[in-house]
């Protein structure tokens, strides 16, 4: 049980920025971290205050400092709010108030931290602001695409980390399943349909019967007519159309999820879009009403003010309107989508935030719905969690039209060339746990290639470099994890012992053995874990989490390096050091976890 309610480094903060807030600056003086060489933790920034009075930004830095400092020793500063303080001065250098910290106080807090909290370090307490998160959404009847991997691998992960910032969370895979695209597979099924092949391998199956549907079309356009009949007959409640149609979104949702529990992913709700018809319809006479949608060309349409970039010559471009209702009556995607953001905002209220997690393809589109829930008078809550292309790697994978790659064949074709890595590294390992390894490496690997760079950039799958146990990859880091697990293992049982029954006592004697720079800096690194899980949370960037992890596999290895361990010199300075091993060991696991990577027992 944990007897706090923060972490270190976010008390300092708290603590660091109390002078800017008392005297009304702090809309002009942000904390933010220091560099990563220098010996200050935080640092304030003060070009932009400087600027507001006119002065020199070095002298106003000074000023301050000493001001702060004077400030810190006096009556005014609230002791009592930092009871366990570990700020020790504020120091002016070219521009900036740096924050320096007790070092030695501030090792044992950390020490104590990871103690108290154990398991659960890095987690927050219970925020009570819901999230709803959509993620994976592909269209039913298709093979899931590789930007549907990546919604579902980046969705996840931001889960996973709001959920122990201490947000709610709620999941959603919202599936295509509406439009006119189904009068075709009613159709095609109707004439060349097999039912073995629907049961065993459904999606497949119903995009042989799509691409052959367009083929025969292209003979016989008359085609085109029947299948819009089969809609007609479908949007009507044929009882045909519509079983045949429900088998196809059974199958599908069934086929999605056993290949995204491969990855771990399991959705807390699936929605179809289908189920938001009749609401879409009443959403847009609820819109004509109030004046935010009108009628043009016989279809109904929603305008927007045109969007005016910042500090640019150029007129406008116009934002190009939505169209919710066709002029022949029905209603589209945008407005079934609309409906359902009303149904989760109503469903889950109040929600903090509705996240998108969709490609960047579909920006102006997340741009137009945010749009119309403000018309709506919604609270500003709709984000759209953008992400950037993949290239696919060439090969096997890529069918010969080079175009549709099936995810199943992207992460089987990982976990084989996991496998030979493996044989080569360790030859020793049998057959079974080989396979399993081979796995938990592979799937990492593709989840890591996805997350340890900024969700906004184009990804390329290097199998080599993903599948590399040194440098950037899930490998390295995962091996880390086992290395620390297997050190332990080593370890005398008295040692370990000595691990499971530290308790706050202890600390100022381990914090004392630690004094080499690599056991300092892991440690030191080891503090910064909650604020990379609430930094990622606040960012919606997982890969801050990812580069976090990756860094810390680093310090692990520099300490590892220079500090003998399981050959220390005395047996305080064996616990000590084996303390920064389990720690180390246990944030990496979990941090891999919260992305959605496993650490195998042994690789
Ligand atoms: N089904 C869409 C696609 O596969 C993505 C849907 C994203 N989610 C949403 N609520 N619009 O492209």
């Amino acid at each position: 049980m944990s007897t706090q309610t923060s972490y270190v480094l976010d008390e300092l903060r708290n603590e660091a920025e109390y002078p800017a807030y008392a005297s009304g600056k702090s809309g002009l003086l942000k904390i933010q971290d220091a560099p990563k060489e220098s010996e200050a933790i935080y640092a304030f920034p003060c070009f932009q205050y400087a600027k507001s009075l006119d002065k020199n930004p070095t002298q106003v830095a000074e000023e301050l400092a000493q001001e702060w400092n004077k400030m810190r020793q006096s009556k005014e500063w609230p002791q009592e709010w930092f009871p366990t303080s570990v700020l020790d001065h504020f120091e002016a250098s070219r521009g900036y108030v740096n924050v320096f910290v007790d070092q030695k106080t501030l090792l044992a807090r950390i020490l104590k931290d990871l103690l108290d909290y154990g398991e659960k370090y890095g987690s927050y307490p219970k925020l009570n602001k819901t999230m709803v998160v959509d993620y994976c959404s592909p269209n039913i009847a298709k093979p899931l695409s590789v930007g549907h991997l990546r919604s579902t691998i980046i969705g996840q992960a931001l889960i996973n980390i709001l959920r122990v910032r201490g947000y709610r969370v709620v999941g959603i895979n919202f599936m295509g399943d509406w439009g006119t695209q189904f009068g075709k597979l009613i159709y095609a099924f109707e004439q060349w349909g097999d039912e073995k092949k629907l049961e065993s391998n459904p999606i497949q199956h119903l995009l042989e019967l799509y691409v052959r549907f367009h083929k025969e079309a292209k003979e016989n356009p008359a085609l085109e007519d029947d299948a819009r009949a089969a809609f007609k007959r479908l949007q009507q409640g044929g009882e045909k159309e519509r079983a045949l149609w429900q088998r196809f979104r059974e199958s599908s949702l069934e086929a999605f999820e056993k290949t995204v529990a491969r990855l771990g992913v399991k959705f807390d709700h699936n929605w179809f879009e289908s189920d938001f018809e009749g609401k879409a319809d009443e959403l847009v006479d609820e819109l004509l009403v109030k004046g935010i949608a009108e009628e043009s060309e016989g279809a109904i349409i929603i305008r927007f003010e045109p969007l005016w970039p910042a500090e640019s010559p150029e007129p406008p471009p116009a934002q190009p309107p939505l169209v919710i209702r066709k002029s022949d009556g029905t209603t589209l995607y945008p407005t079934r989508d609309l409906a359902s953001a009303v149904e989760r905002i109503e469903r889950w209220q109040p929600v903090h935030k509705l996240l998108y997690v969709v490609a960047s393809e579909q920006t102006l589109y997340f741009t137009q719905l945010w749009n119309t829930l403000e018309k709506m008078g919604y609270p500003d809550i709709l984000r759209h969690i953008n992400f950037g292309m993949v290239s696919l790697p060439t090969g096997k994978i890529s069918t010969r039209e080079g175009r549709i790659v099936y995810l199943d064949d992207l992460l089987d074709q990982a976990k084989e060339r996991a496998a030979q890595i493996i044989k080569e590294k360790n030859p020793d390992m049998d057959e079974g746990s080989r396979s399993k390894v081979a796995r938990q490496v592979g799937i990492g690997a593709v989840i890591y290639a996805d997350l340890s760079q900024d969700r906004i950039k184009d990804i390329v799958f290097d199998w080599s470099k993903m599948l590399a146990f040194e440098g950037n990859s899930a490998p390295y880091l995962q091996y880390a994890a086992v290395r620390c697990a297997k050190i332990l293992e080593k370890a005398k049982s008295e040692d370990r012992e000595g691990l499971d029954t530290l308790n706050e006592q202890d600390i100022p004697a381990l914090a004392e053995e630690l004094k080499e720079p690599e056991s300092v800096k892991l440690l030191m690194h080891l503090g910064r874990y909650p604020q990379a899980i609430a930094e990622a949370a606040e960012r919606y960037a997982p890969h801050v989490l990812a580069s976090y992890l990756y860094d810390l596999a680093t310090a692990l290895s520099r300490f590892y390096t220079e500090v003998p361990v399981l050959k220390a010199e005395t047996d305080a300075a064996r616990l000590a050091r084996l303390t920064l091993v389990d720690a180390t060991g246990l944030v990496l696991r979990r941090g891999l976890e919260l992305l959605g990577i496993e650490t195998p027992e042994e690789m």
